[in-house]
């Protein structure tokens, strides 16, 4: 039995779809069992169990009998989230789970001034610890984040202005993510015990604007700015801790922090990843579709 936490999420609720279609015997773990996200991302056949990453009596409970973990990853307060993982790891190990594959980031060194680092380093070190068996998948930045977090709210302005310096990175959707997750999740032991999801091109804040431009038919240019305007923009439109943990995260960007591409998204998937230019292509044409913004 699979077990799929964050169900009703994109990631989870795609890896469980996925699963599902090569036949797996797969649970879908959510918060709510009414809500929306559940009924309409979920088969209507799919069993689910209940929980909240809080709660770690009820995590316990929704492991019971559970072979593979898939642990997607919790959001918000980094200490809420740090407390969300450590809870289904302990609840993990206490219901004698078989494997845990754990969705986790690419930046978890010392060095790294991103926001959200040191909770994926603890996690990470409470799962190589705590006595099951576990894969971590480090993903890169999702080709969604960039869009809707970076793209989209200045792209009226024709200008990106970040504090990402020159710095490279290797955007991969959240469909290939997915992809790559379910089919590991499907055979844990043919996989190594960490895996680094990333596109397979390295692009810098010039080139997203290019490709940007090309695909929505909207000119957008690249402009470097500072942490401190970056972060004042941004806390105009959201809430913390989002305004520092994006600025954090661009400066890890400019300080190289994911300046690499990996191939382990082809050896699991046996498939190139979907280019930025692909997804966005695939996103706008979809939004035009459907009259909405929705990806
Ligand atoms: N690499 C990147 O660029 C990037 C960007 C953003 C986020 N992430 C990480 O990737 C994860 C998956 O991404 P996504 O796009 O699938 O996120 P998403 O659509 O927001 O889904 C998050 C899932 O986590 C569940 N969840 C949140 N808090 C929970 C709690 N206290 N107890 C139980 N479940 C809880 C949500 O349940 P509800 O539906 O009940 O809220 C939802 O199912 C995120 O959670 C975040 O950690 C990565």
């Amino acid at each position: 039995m699979i077990l799929v936490t964050g169900a009703t999420g994109h990631i989870g609720s795609e890896v469980a779809r996925r699963l599902a279609g090569r036949g797996q015997n797969v649970v879908a773990m959510v918060r709510d069992a009414n809500a929306a996200t559940a009924r309409h991302r979920l088969p209507f056949s799919m069993p689910l169990r209940v929980a909240d990453y809080e709660d770690i009596r009820a995590l316990r409970t929704a492991f019971e009998g559970v072979d593979v973990l898939v642990l997607i990853s919790s959001d918000g307060a980094a200490s809420a989230v740090r407390r969300h993982h450590a809870n289904a790891i302990e609840a993990a190990a206490a219901a004698a789970v078989g494997h845990v594959v754990f969705t986790s980031i690419l930046d978890t060194g010392e060095l790294s001034p991103f926001y959200f680092s040191s909770v994926y380093r603890d996690t990470e070190r409470q799962l190589a610890h705590c006595g099951v068996p576990s894969t971590i998948l480090a993903c890169g930045l999702y080709s969604e984040f960039v869009l809707d977090n970076w793209l989209l709210p200045c792209a009226a302005s024709g200008e990106l202005a970040l504090p990402a310096a020159y710095g490279q990175f290797s955007p991969i959707s959240r469909a290939d993510v997915a992809a790559a997750v379910a089919a590991i999740a499907a055979r844990p032991g043919r996989f190594p015990e960490i895996g680094i999801l990333t596109g397979d091109r390295l692009l810098d804040f010039d080139d997203i604007c290019a490709i940007y431009s090309e695909a929505s038919g909207r000119s957008l240019r690249y402009r470097l700015c500072s942490i401190e305007e970056y972060s004042a923009a941004a806390s105009a439109r959201l809430d913390e801790p989002w305004p520092h943990a994006f600025a954090s995260l661009c400066a890890s960007i400019g300080h190289g922090h994911y300046n690499f591409t990996t191939s382990c998204f082809a050896a699991v998937a046996r498939r190139k990843p979907e280019s930025f230019r692909d997804f966005l292509m695939r996103t706008i044409s979809a939004n035009l579709r459907d009259g909405i913004a929705k990806h």
